[in-house]
């Protein structure tokens, strides 16, 4: 059988697209890769009790606890060493990682963006405040994509994306809540299988 590709998933709160992935390992939609790691950028966020909750090992590591970008990002790559992290998925990651960090993981690193990229993406478009945005412009379909990571905040190749309506009186909160259960939740696990997969197969 051929060994499943250890991912670490780095989250900053609620982490509902950590708890898609767990669900869609235990139910076998995510069987190509394993959930080894969880790494929290904040030590309060909820995240870390849904991965406690699934005896999945966590570590916090903060930019303020490490004292700026490059000692942070230092300590990441220690972690992620030591525990052979071969994917790292960012599922509501709130901390921009530099060029040095993202080019040492080419095609290794996936994020979850609620929006249908290029449409309200890049730095400061993140969380309430992408719907937020696209309610003022007026979109009638946003969405989300998965993407692959560089040194483009939102910029890498695109994996999936998958449109949701918007619908008369919609808030932030709404629509964000749609955009979760209708895309978020479903394209990244499928994501993170078919990278996990082509991971496989590579190292064969
Ligand atoms: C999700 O909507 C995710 O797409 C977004 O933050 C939320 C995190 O929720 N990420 C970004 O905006 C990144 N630019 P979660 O912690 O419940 O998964």
């Amino acid at each position: 059988m051929l060994r499943r590709t250890k991912i670490a998933v780095l989250v900053s709160g609620g982490g509902t697209n950590l708890q898609a992935l767990i669900d869609a390992q235990n139910a076998g939609i995510l069987q190509s890769g394993e959930i080894s790691l969880v790494i929290s950028s904040n030590p309060e966020a909820y995240a870390l009790e849904r991965a406690a909750k699934h005896a999945i090992p966590s570590v916090v590591v903060s930019k303020r606890q490490c004292g700026g970008q490059e000692a942070f990002e230092a300590r990441m790559i220690d972690v992620l060493t030591e525990n052979g992290i071969e994917l790292i998925v960012l599922a509501g990651f709130m901390t921009i990682l530099s060029e040095a960090f993202t080019s040492r993981y080419p095609r290794r690193i996936i994020n979850v963006h609620p929006s249908l990229i290029p449409s309200f993406c890049g730095a400061g478009f993140y969380g309430l405040r992408v719907h937020e945005a696209a309610l003022n412009y007026g979109v009638k379909v946003t969405g989300a994509t998965v993407h692959f990571v560089n040194e483009i905040p939102d910029g890498g190749e695109i994996i999936m994306q998958r449109a949701v309506e918007i619908l008369p009186g919609d808030t932030p909160e709404s629509l964000q809540r749609r955009v979760m259960e209708q895309a978020e939740w479903k394209i990244l696990p499928l994501s993170v299988e078919q990278v996990s997969k082509e991971i496989q197969e590579n190292k064969e």
